[in-house]
């Protein structure tokens, strides 16, 4: 049984075609290929683009993908207009035993009533509170990183700052002792989901992984009742206490269940963004100078949540970064009905891949793709605006982040208090090794010459 969009089509004159397949010796070379080649997303997805044009599909050892490149196919499998396409299902299979029922493993009506009792979690008032308590845990932070070593891996320093503040704003600031536990509990966590191994062998990434769920469901639990009857202004109490006007709210496991989602979320996709822009700044250092200007120009210690707008360059160069750093460079779906895309038929049950990375680097609606240059966002070239779903980090439709304003201030905050306080640098000639997939990050920790400002 067709969808409307697929009937749409062969009702017309147009008959829909069977996907191109990728051969499989393509797929068995993507297996076999050396690891630094497996992960460079963009190559190998471009290479099938080139190949096989905007759809084709692909067998993989379990399953069969279907690639959709473009904005045209971005918009269409995220905006989701004919509700054909399940975001549970792929997301599930991920990760589902580390982060069962997290927002994105949830789809339709009960998606739907999640989501809006969480948004209350990410109104105005709640990001002013969350950049009020940012600004000191930032500017503490890293008036700690040591200047004086020949290199500073960037990167580790990073992952430590996003971490404290995950457990300080996320959690709440009265952990103590707790939060170095909490800290290296999460840490298993998300090492399991991205587990390549996903069997409960004592000693393995997945079982430390299943530990530290357990660990963390145990301190979540054990926090509800304060949370629920306090005043605090972190997210877990806030989900805790919010009563929609219908007089929704979440139960215990259920907030339980999305605090580890959204630490999860948060977290490794910040901190890669915030290592790409470091990186790039050290590379552009007329781009650090502008930013450090603007940044003295417009606010002192503080920058307030409601001042990040004026923060035009950083907000540029933030944009830049994502669209040539996508954290996510897959997003991935499965069609629950027979639909069609560009006149192909896809078939239910396929695992419909977007590929942001692809997107943010097609010739066709990006200037010179592999340049980095800020300016294209600016308001006079504003390349970003030339397709709805050309520039997509965050995704888009109902799935899309819920926490983007959220990374926004903090990725802002950060870099007005490091262009305030450091100049830096990359040796000459060093080209950051990324690995791509599946969360974008710098393989060898990020080294950086650093040099305090007086
Ligand atoms: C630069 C940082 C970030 C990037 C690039 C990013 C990217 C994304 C993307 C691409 C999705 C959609 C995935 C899909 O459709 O399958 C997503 C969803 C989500 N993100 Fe983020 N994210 C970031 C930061 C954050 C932060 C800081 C939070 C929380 C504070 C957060 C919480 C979430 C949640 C809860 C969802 C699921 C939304 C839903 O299903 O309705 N993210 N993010």
């Amino acid at each position: 049984m067709l969808n409307e969009a697929a009937q749409r089509s062969a009702g017309g004159s147009e008959v829909l075609r069977k996907l191109p397949r990728v051969p499989l010796t393509t797929t068995l070379r993507l297996i076999t290929s050396p690891s630094d080649e497996r992960i460079n997303m963009h190559a190998r997805v471009d290479r099938v683009f080139r190949r096989h044009g905007v759809a084709s599909c692909q067998d993989l050892l379990f399953f069969r993908v279907v690639h959709l490149f473009g904005p045209d196919a971005a918009r269409f499998v995220l905006l989701d207009k004919d509700r054909i396409f399940s975001a549970r299902k792929p997301w599930t299979t991920i990760m589902g035993r580390i982060f069962p029922n997290g927002l994105l493993l949830m789809d339709g009506d009960q998606h739907k009533l999640h989501r809006k009792i969480m948004h209350t979690a990410f109104t105005r008032p709640a990001l002013r509170s969350y950049a009020e308590r940012m600004n000191p845990m930032i500017g503490e932070g890293i008036a700690q990183w040591n200047p004086d070593r020949e290199t500073f891996h960037a990167f580790p320093a990073i992952k430590e700052l996003t971490l404290g503040m995950a457990a300080r704003i996320f959690v709440g600031a009265d952990l103590g002792d707790e939060t170095k536990r909490m800290n290296s509990a999460f840490e298993d966590l998300v090492a399991a989901s991205m587990s390549q191994i996903r069997l409960p062998i004592p000693g393995l990434e997945f079982q430390r992984g299943l530990q530290a769920r357990k660990f963390m469901v145990d301190f979540f639990s054990g926090m509800i009742e304060r949370k629920r009857n306090g005043e605090a202004p972190d997210i877990f109490a806030r989900l805790c206490r919010t009563v929609t006007d219908e007089g929704e709210r979440f139960a215990d496991q259920q907030v339980v269940d999305h605090m580890s989602f959204l630490m999860m979320a948060a977290h490794d996709t910040t901190t890669s963004t915030l290592s790409s822009m470091i990186y790039e700044l050290a590379r552009h250092p007329e781009w650090q100078e502008r930013i450090r200007e603007e940044c003295v120009g417009l606010a002192d210690d503080s920058p307030g949540f409601d001042d990040l707008e004026r923060f035009q360059l950083t907000g540029r160069f933030m944009k830049e970064t994502l669209r040539r750093y996508p954290p996510l460079p897959a997003i991935p779906r499965i069609a629950e009905e027979d639909t069609e895309f560009a006149g192909y038929r896809i078939p239910k049950g396929a695992m419909c891949v977007i590929s942001p990375i692809h997107t943010h680097h097609m010739a066709e609606w990006w200037d010179d793709p592999k340049r980095f240059d800020p300016d294209r966002f600016s308001p006079e070239r504003a390349e970003d605006e030339r397709h709805s779903h050309s520039w997509i980090p965050f995704g888009g439709g109902p799935h899309m982040c819920i926490g983007l304003r959220f990374a926004e201030t903090q990725i802002k905050l950060f870099v007005h208090h490091m262009v305030r306080r450091f100049r830096w640098s990359v040796a000459e000639g060093y080209e950051m090794p990324v690995q791509q997939a599946p969360i974008s990050k710098p393989m060898d920790g990020l080294p950086i010459h650093l040099e305090r400002i007086d």
